[in-house]
């Protein structure tokens, strides 16, 4: 007689397994890792994949994704969310400006990090904000992604003007000095960034999962990235993020994010707890 199979609940189901397989198959194949990522996220973007291509079945994605570079090109910029927007969350700017801003003023060179800046709003919010400071002649800003599709899209400054009205407010409750129209111009449904913000950005792929540590900046800012990684991954580019930055430099996270997957988490103090805005002190 054949014993009953009891489906223990904790199982993965059918798709979730064939995900894990996916993600091993990429790992595999292109060293591409996302096996640290957050599942619930992922799994939307894989189901959100095939409905958008027509691909019936997983098996089917699997065996393009081994044998074709350019499926696999596709279907990795297909993963990463890039929703970004200037000056997003307002208030971690204006603390920016009063509690970063003051320290920056005496170092002779400044390295900023944006370590997953998707579009690039993120890079030009803090252009302008340098400049009205006076330190943008001396600064340099690292705008880093894993996508290099939003990166040629932030390289153009240019952004549907759909999204000006929330940049507009969030730049006036920021703190910002002048107008936001002040750094743009506008025309044929979008707005362009002025190409003096462009100057001291450089824009560049990074992978915060296998890629090394970018040195000495006194500014790393990874807001709304954290959020997509497990804790072991969390606490992998926490440690790259601490060892990015000089003694006494800052850190940004999104306000979801925290440092408690670091191991040494006494190494920061707390700025602001609101705006997750750390620094390092040991
Ligand atoms: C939701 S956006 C956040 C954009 C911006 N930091 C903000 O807060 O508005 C997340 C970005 O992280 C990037 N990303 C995801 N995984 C990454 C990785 N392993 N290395 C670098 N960037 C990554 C994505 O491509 C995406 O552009």
């Amino acid at each position: 007689m054949i014993a009953a199979v009891e489906r223990n609940s904790e199982l993965l189901d059918d798709f979730e397994i064939e995900v894990e397989c996916l993600l091993e198959a990429l790992f595999l194949r292109w060293g591409h890792d996302f096996r640290g990522y957050s599942r619930a996220s992922l799994r939307r973007r894989v189901a959100r994949y095939l409905a958008d291509t027509g691909i019936q079945r997983m098996a089917d994605l699997q065996h393009e994704l081994i044998r074709d570079p350019q499926r696999c090109q596709h279907f990795v910029r297909g993963l990463t969310v890039n929703v970004t927007d200037m000056f997003r969350d307002p208030a971690f700017y204006s603390v920016l400006r009063t509690q970063v801003i003051p320290e920056l003023r005496s170092h002779p060179f400044i390295k900023i990090w944006h370590a997953g800046c998707s579009t690039g709003e993120e890079a030009y919010s803090m252009s302008i904000l340098l400049q009205e400071e006076g330190l943008a002649e001396r600064a340099v800003i690292y705008a880093t992604d894993i996508n290099s599709r939003v990166l040629e899209h932030a390289r153009t400054g240019i952004y549907h003007d759909k999204m000006l009205v929330t940049a507009r407010e969030n730049y006036q409750a920021s703190g910002g000095k002048v107008q936001l129209d002040d750094y743009i111009s506008t025309g044929y449904e979008r707005f362009i960034m002025d190409p003096v913000l462009k100057r001291n950005i450089v824009f560049t792929t990074h992978d915060l999962v296998t890629d090394q540590v970018f040195g000495e900046m006194q500014l790393v800012i990874c807001r709304n990235v954290l959020i997509y990684f497990r804790r072991e991954l969390q606490s992998r580019v926490l440690t790259l993020f601490y060892e990015s930055l000089d003694m006494g430099g800052f850190l940004g996270l999104g306000i979801k994010e925290s440092l408690s997957a670091l191991p040494n988490q006494n190494s920061f103090r707390i700025v602001d707890s609101a705006v997750r805005l750390f620094q390092r002190i040991d």
